[in-house]
């Protein structure tokens, strides 16, 4: 397996919960593993029942494993001021005002978490020596997938924008010509620096998430989680990423044979339905079932998330990265 490993799927369908057991399993297998969640809601500080951050930190009692949450409103507020620290270093004074008044908006543009989020994520992967495998809950499926298809996009639009740089300063050294101080030089110009830079990061990026990372989409039994993973993996597909499998959680449990009462049919009733989608996800898609865990009585937690993490067919082995 990959040593980065996503789990993406529709709202509540148990992303965190799976991403959480597989991060154990592969501690447990004694892989050094860290677990990255960008849910501020119901997220690793509640399946580990401790407090997490920015940064990661040692899960107790488990050795090998940390986990880290993300929250996306910081994430994009110091993305934010991160551009307006670059761009204030570039502009005149009188541009500043102008420049904080048009982030204040870009604050609650769509796209602006996603786009604080991409970074974010693909800084931890390239921070990630201290670890064999970084497993990532990633959020509610659409966003995240339209952010594996960023890099490439990016590093044309980054291509682009070099060319006018360089067009740019190219006629402003001709024009300086016969006057001894060229206003613009090619060398050390910290605008095509800085461009470089993003070049370089989205190239690793698109590097590490097609060589070295697995994505798993979690559904549950019912017919939009269905629905919505066979336009995931087609989504997925079309940006030449490949879903590596299905889990499917929240099964309803079969009721005892023996047993004929008004709930026990009703159970057997959905199981019945249940399996006849999950035989057309085993029959239509391509990616194999990887997982069919139980709908427990409650929370999965504690040893829950142990019984939950030995229901995965998910090897944990780590192959070697490729990216650089
Ligand atoms: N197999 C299961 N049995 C019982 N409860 C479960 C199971 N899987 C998940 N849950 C519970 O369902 C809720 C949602 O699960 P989880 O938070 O993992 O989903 P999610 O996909 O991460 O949700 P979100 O989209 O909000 O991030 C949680 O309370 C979790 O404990
Ligand atoms: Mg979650």
């Amino acid at each position: 397996m990959e040593p980065f490993v996503f789990f993406g799927g529709k709202g509540g369908v148990g992303k965190t919960t799976v991403s959480c057991a597989y991060g154990l399993k592969c501690a447990r297998d004694g892989h050094r593993t860290l677990v990255v969640s960008t849910d501020p809601a119901h997220s690793v500080t509640d399946v580990f029942d401790q407090p997490f951050g920015d940064s990661p930190r040692p899960v107790e009692g488990v050795d090998r494993l940390e986990a880290m949450q993300i929250d996306p409103e910081d994430e994009v507020t110091r993305h934010l001021d991160e551009i307006r620290q670059d761009l204030s270093e570039q502009v005149s004074a009188s541009m500043v005002n102008e420049i904080n008044r048009q982030l204040e908006m870009a604050h609650g543009t769509p796209g602006a978490y996603e786009s604080a989020l991409f970074d974010r994520f693909i800084e931890v992967m390239r921070n990630a020596d201290d670890y064999d495998r970084v497993v990532f809950d990633t959020a509610p499926s659409g966003s995240t997938l339209r952010l594996l298809g960023l890099p490439d996009l990016l590093e044309d639009w980054i291509d682009r924008l070099m060319y006018k740089r360089r067009t740019s300063i190219d006629l402003f050294e001709k024009a300086a010509v016969g006057n001894n101080e060229p206003r613009r030089v090619m060398e050390g110009d910290p605008v095509l620096a800085r461009l470089e830079e993003r070049k370089s990061f989205f190239e690793f990026a698109g590097s590490a998430l097609h060589d070295d990372a697995a994505f798993f989409l979690v559904l549950n039994p019912d017919e939009l989680s269905v629905n919505e993973t066979r336009r995931s993996i087609a989504d997925i597909r079309e940006k030449d990423l490949a879903v590596r499998g299905l889990v499917a959680n929240k099964l309803t449990p079969s009721p005892d044979p023996d047993e004929n009462g008004r709930g026990a049919r009703y159970l057997r009733e959905r199981v019945a339905t249940e399996e006849e989608r999950l035989e057309t996800i085993r029959s239509e898609f391509e990616p194999p079932l990887v997982a069919e865990i139980g709908w427990r009585s409650s929370e999965v937690k504690g040893d829950l998330l142990d019984d939950v993490a030995a229901e995965l067919d998910i090897a944990t082995a780590v192959e070697p990265p490729t990216h650089v």
